[in-house]
């Protein structure tokens, strides 16, 4: 199965996705893990690029980037491991460019799909996890966890363009119900783990996703 989480920053998407990896192994599953931007040597240093405070991107540029470091995360790593028969668990994915780049930016949901189709190559997840929170709350938990370091350049952005990816994700479940899940993120994370967990096995022992073993 290729699964996804998804979600504004400070949402316990790491925490979650370590959680669930392990009980995946502790089941036998063979796990490939790994996140985006970045998940490949190019795309951390496109990643790197991305986050600099000091970078001026274009909106259509940042997208670009994105999808750079996702086609190079698919081709390499992604593919590759389901065609290997191992499950693929990513930090965030095309929905994340949909959402962001798409709503937040403005440059239209739709057209930020076009920009990615290429980049990924028909691969889209079994199973997404949205983890959905305030927007306030995600500020104040990414500002807690970042401690004195300076947030970067994707962290700095308004309410309102958090408030508009926010909405995005949350029309993305309504709209793919079969394959998107959402999470009330402000929930305990053991409360977190169990619901993930009940939700991969029932997917697994359906057969769900024509890429399981
Ligand atoms: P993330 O790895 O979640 O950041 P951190 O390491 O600080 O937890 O993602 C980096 C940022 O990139 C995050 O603010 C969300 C943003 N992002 C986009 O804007 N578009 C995308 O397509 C992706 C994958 C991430």
């Amino acid at each position: 199965m290729f699964i996804t989480f998804e979600g504004l920053d400070g949402a316990g998407k790491s925490t979650q996705i370590s959680r669930l990896v392990s009980r995946m192994e502790k089941a036998g599953g063979a796990v490939v893990v790994t996140r985006e931007p970045g998940g490949t040597d190019g795309g951390n240093l496109i990643r790197e690029w991305l986050l600099r405070e000091d970078a001026d991107w274009t909106s259509i540029a940042e997208a670009y980037l994105y999808a750079a470091s996702r086609a190079q995360l698919v081709e390499t790593v992604i593919l590759k491991a389901l065609a290997e028969g191992r499950h693929v668990v990513c930090d965030r994915y095309v929905d994340a460019s949909v959402a962001y780049q798409g709503a937040g930016l403005g440059i239209g949901e739709e057209r930020v799909r076009e920009m990615n189709e290429l980049a990924i190559q028909g691969v889209l997840p079994d199973l997404t996890f949205l983890f959905d929170l305030p927007v306030e709350t995600s500020k104040l938990r990414t500002a807690a966890g970042r401690g004195r370091a300076p947030a970067d350049r994707i962290e700095q952005r308004s309410v309102a363009f958090f408030e508009r990816v926010r909405a995005a994700f949350l029309r993305l479940a309504k709209d793919n119900p079969e394959r998107v899940v959402v999470l009330d993120a402000t929930r305990s994370a053991d409360e977190l783990e169990q619901d993930i967990w009940e939700t991969v096995a029932n997917s697994i022992h359906l057969g769900k996703g024509a890429r399981f073993s």
